[in-house]
């Protein structure tokens, strides 16, 4: 299988064991409450495991409205954090330290939520952790922030995270479709969610690009010139009133079915995803995009069972699929809504 993008190797997700990282990681915008209510919606009631849950915004945010949540992070001050913020005490919310790959869980769980984190996994390890600990109709929902919307403010500040990131191997590469490529993912849908406003203070957007790891002060050369650049660029890119910078945060979750890339014997195989098209599964319930007064954009793709041989595996055609235990399955192209923002391009910090 076609290795990882180097850029998201665990050398640089390592910065977010740093003091220095996490200290600053609240700043973040949180995500935004569409997005929230969304991931609750694709799990009602039920079992979440939060892998990489950092801070732990979404485990604390989730817990309130499910049975209960598992929250993992390699990150021990990450943890630290997510313990003693707010809604970080409560019963039906563990806090786990471990990496996703070997972690001892508690399945199954009828969602595992990955907010900004599934990049930073081993591939295709966790995938196939995730395949296991699902149950039969579980998904896994990537999400994302995404707050650099403004494309001219993007220009100015490329150049400056070019020349300060610690991480050469850095590309602007989507983490879904890079799973979706290695068959490592089924998508069956996605939820894009309104842009929320967002006022941070200079200091505080600063801050922020400190919270990433390929800006992890701890790891820049020049953490002061970065600030200094990163401080020019944003004053004269966006506009501000009072000291505070108008921005927009907005949320995007995939979800869909990991694929556990082999067999016992060997042998790549898919999920059957065609049992999700029953009443009982929303997510498999098709929904138009929205019209800008009601809630963001929910699109689901339509998964189609096929015994296609289109697909390969080390370049031969993977033929007989119907006599695996689990048959393969194509899905269409992941369809977007043409009202959702347009996004900047992945950060995926
Ligand atoms: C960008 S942060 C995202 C945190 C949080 N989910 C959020 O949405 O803000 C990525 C997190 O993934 C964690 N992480 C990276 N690799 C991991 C692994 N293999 N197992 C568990 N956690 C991991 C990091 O320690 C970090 O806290």
């Amino acid at each position: 299988m076609e290795p990882k993008p180097p850029g998201w190797s665990m050398t640089y997700g390592a910065a977010f064991g740093d003091t220095e990282v996490v200290r600053v990681y609240h700043v973040r915008p949180p995500y935004p409450d569409e997005t929230i209510t969304e991931v609750i919606r694709l799990a009602p009631g039920g079992a979440i495991l939060d892998a990489g849950c950092g801070i732990g915004e979404l485990a604390r945010r989730l817990a309130p409205h499910v049975e209960r949540v598992d929250a993992v992070d390699v990150s021990e001050p990450m943890l630290s954090v997510a313990r003693r913020s707010a809604g970080g005490g409560r019963r039906n919310l563990r806090w786990l330290q471990g990496a996703v790959e070997d972690a001892t869980f508690d399945p199954p769980y009828d969602m595992i939520v990955a907010g900004d984190s599934i990049h930073w996994f081993g591939w295709p390890q966790a995938v196939n952790r995730f395949a296991e600990l699902l149950g039969n109709a579980g998904v896994l929902a990537i999400v994302h922030r995404e707050w650099h919307l403004d494309e001219d403010a993007l220009e100015r500040l490329r150049p400056v995270f070019a020349r300060h990131s610690w991480n050469p191997d850095f590309a602007p590469l989507e983490p879904v479709e890079e799973l979706e490529r290695r068959g490592l993912f089924v998508p069956l849908g996605e939820h894009v969610s309104r842009p929320v406003r967002w006022t941070p203070t200079l200091d505080e957007i600063v801050d922020v690009h400190f919270s990433t790891s390929g800006c992890a002060r701890s790891r820049i050369p020049h953490p002061e010139a970065f600030a200094r650049e990163l401080r020019e660029a944003v004053a004269t890119s966006l506009s501000e009133v009072d000291g505070r910078y108008e921005l927009e945060v907005v949320g995007t979750i995939v979800w869909g079915r990991p694929v556990a890339p082999k067999t016992r014997e060997g042998r790549r195989f898919r999920r059957v995803v065609s049992d999700l098209k029953s009443d009982t599964d929303p997510w498999t319930e098709s929904r138009r995009p929205v019209g800008p007064e009601s809630a963001g954009a929910r699109v689901t793709i339509e998964a189609q069972v096929s015994d296609s041989k289109s697909d390969t595996e080390d370049g031969k055609q993977v033929a007989d699929r119907k006599s695996d235990t689990e048959t393969a399955v194509d899905v269409g192209p992941r369809q977007r809504n043409d009202e959702g923002p347009a996004r900047a391009g992945p950060s995926f910090p």
